[in-house]
C-alpha cells in the first residue's frame, strides 16, 4: 500500500489549523486537492473529520478514531487502528491512500509517505496546529505550480509534488 501525504501549510511557521479549522480559502488548491484525491481512499483523524463534517463525494473517507461512533456507508468507513486502515483500503481495491490530516496523522505517516503533495501558503498566521518536518532529501520534486493571490485565492501559494527517490 502506498501512503501519500496531502497538506497545506503556512510558509512562515508551518501552521495548518486553528480551532479545528483551516486558516485560508484557496480555491485553486481545493481543485488540486480534489483532482489528486478523486477516486481514492482519504484517511483523516477524528478531529479533521469533525471539522469537515461529512464524507467528500467520489472518494472513500476513512476516519481514524478510538472513540467516534459513526454510521458507515459506502464512502465513509471507521478505522480503530492502522491495521484496520490497511484492510479497509485493500477491500476498496486501493493502492494509494491519501493522508489528509490532521497533525497527528501527518506525524505518524511522515516516515512512510511515498508521495508528498505540499501546498506552501505565503502567509504568517497564528494557529494552534503545526506540520511536522519531512526528510525532503529522500524525495525528488516532480511537479511544481505557483499561484498568485486573487479573488479565488486569499494568499499566493506554491503546490509541489515530491516522490520518494
Ligand atoms: N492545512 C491542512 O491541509 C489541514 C488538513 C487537515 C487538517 N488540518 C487541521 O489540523 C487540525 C486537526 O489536527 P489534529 O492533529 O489536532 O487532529 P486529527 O489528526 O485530525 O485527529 C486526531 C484524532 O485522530 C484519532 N487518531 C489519531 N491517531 C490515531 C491512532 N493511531 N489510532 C486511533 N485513533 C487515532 C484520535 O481520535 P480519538 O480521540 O477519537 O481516538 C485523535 O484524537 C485542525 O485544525 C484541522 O483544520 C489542516
Amino acid at each position: 500500500m502506498i501512503y501519500s501525504i496531502i497538506v497545506a501549510y503556512g510558509k512562515g511557521n508551518r501552521v495548518i489549523g486553528k480551532d479545528n479549522s483551516l486558516l485560508w480559502r484557496l480555491s485553486d488548491d481545493f481543485k488540486l486537492f480534489k483532482s489528486k484525491t478523486m477516486g481514492h481512499c482519504m484517511l483523516m483523524g477524528r478531529k479533521t473529520y469533525e471539522s469537515i463534517g461529512k464524507a467528500l463525494p467520489g472518494r472513500t473517507t476513512i476516519v481514524l478514531s478510538s472513540t467516534l461512533e459513526l454510521e458507515e456507508h459506502e464512502n465513509l468507513k471507521l478505522a480503530r487502528n492502522l491495521t484496520e486502515v490497511e484492510s479497509i483500503a485493500k477491500e476498496c481495491g486501493e493502492t494509494e491512500v491519501f493522508i489528509c490530516g490532521g497533525a497527528s496523522l501527518y506525524n505518524r505517516f511522515s516516515p512512510l509517505a511515498t508521495n508528498l503533495y505540499l501546498t506552501e501558503v505565503e502567509c504568517n498566521l497564528e494557529g494552534d496546529t503545526f506540520l511536522c518536518d519531512f526528510e525532503l532529501d529522500q524525495y525528488e520534486l516532480v511537479e511544481e505550480q505557483s499561484f498568485s493571490s486573487s479573488e479565488k485565492n486569499q494568499y499566493p501559494f506554491i503546490f509541489r509534488h515530491y516522490a520518494k527517490k
